[in-house]
């Protein structure tokens, strides 16, 4: 039987990955690890055990690990792009120094870990369009850099100790239950919320610039099924690329408006956030997750758009 802690359950993609595994696995085997001030709440309190589990103290991991017999770690502590720039040592303190600290304690008490990389793990030298999985990664966000040493630490971990250690380049999430805060794709989740409340949106990235995005419950299956994947069938461990959609404002802004016509957009441009963005893919190429471990997309533009919408109407009726 799996026990699994999620590292950072409260967070965009944490508050739905426990639910998903809780759902996977039993309840009780699902500890929702959070740090003081971020509390689970609701659904994700009420069914299953919780525990402090802050990354930059290797203890608070070290404990929880060996008392509910853990043997997979789900480690979604990090800071995004823009907030990152703006607390770049603490970034790399959570990021980088906390994922030290749990591959020390996966090695020393036997975890598979899933740390997830980033289309941030990219940069401007970066092939934009079908971006190769083994490719340029020379990006100039401090996000950036701890993605791809994440995604190398990772890899050291597994070469020398052995540690089972996977994970995917996840694009921008689209969600509707926990909001993602800090990064440069946020926009595309924000624009949903403006056109639910019948806000006009103002958008901070140009049209024209594209980026990768995915869907939340392709984002969960993604993580999972790696997780679950064979490990003979694994030619690569660490920082798959994994594709489902790509768009830039004015084609999500479309999407949207043939639910709702009357919705309005206009342009406030972020120099910091677009700058970001032109140095990401417009699309991956994920041809190795597709062989290695047979992941397939399952929403595009259109079904996802009118899902959200659906989803997050009735959220915020
Ligand atoms: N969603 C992240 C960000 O925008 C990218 O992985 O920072």
């Amino acid at each position: 039987m799996k026990n699994v802690l999620v590292v950072g359950s409260t967070g965009q993609i944490g508050s739905e990955l426990t639910m998903a595994l809780r759902e996977r696995y039993g309840n009780a085997h699902i500890i929702a690890g959070y740090i003081p001030g971020c509390e689970p709440k609701g659904e994700l309190a009420d069914s299953g055990p919780a525990a402090i589990v802050d990354v930059t103290d290797g203890t608070t991991i070290a404990e929880t690990v060996s008392r509910y017999h853990i043997d997979t770690i789900y480690n979604l502590a990090a800071l995004l792009s823009v907030v990152a720039e703006a607390k770049p040592r603490m970034a790399w303190r959570v990021g980088i120094d906390g994922l030290w600290n749990i591959l020390e304690v996966a090695h020393e008490q036997g975890c598979a870990v899933f740390t997830p990389s980033s289309i941030g793990s990219f940069g401007i030298e970066t092939p934009h369009d079908h971006t190769p999985q083994d490719t340029i990664q020379r990006p100039r966000t401090i996000y950036g850099v701890s993605k791809v040493t994440t995604e190398l630490l990772s890899e050291w971990f597994h070469h020398k100790y052995g540690v089972d250690t996977r994970s995917v380049r996840f694009p921008g999430i689209i969600s509707y239950v926990t909001p993602p805060g800090g990064g440069t794709t946020d926009y595309a989740v924000d624009i949903f919320y403006s056109a639910v409340r019948g806000e006009k949106f103002i958008c901070p990235i140009k049209a024209g610039t594209r980026m990768d995005m995915m869907y939340m419950p392709d984002a969960l299956r993604a993580a999972i099924e790696l997780m679950e994947a064979a490990p003979e069938r694994l030619k690569h461990h660490n920082g798959f690329n994994v594709a489902a959609m790509s768009f830039d404002p004015e084609t999500i802004y479309n999407e949207i408006r043939k639910h709702i016509p009357e919705f309005e957009m206009t342009y406030d441009v972020d120099p910091l956030k677009e700058s970001i963005a032109e140095s990401w893919p417009d699309l991956m190429d994920d041809t190795c997750a597709r062989e290695e471990w047979g992941w397939r997309h399952e929403y595009d533009l259109p079904r996802m758009t009118a899902d959200m919408l659906e989803k997050l109407k009735a959220r915020m009726a």
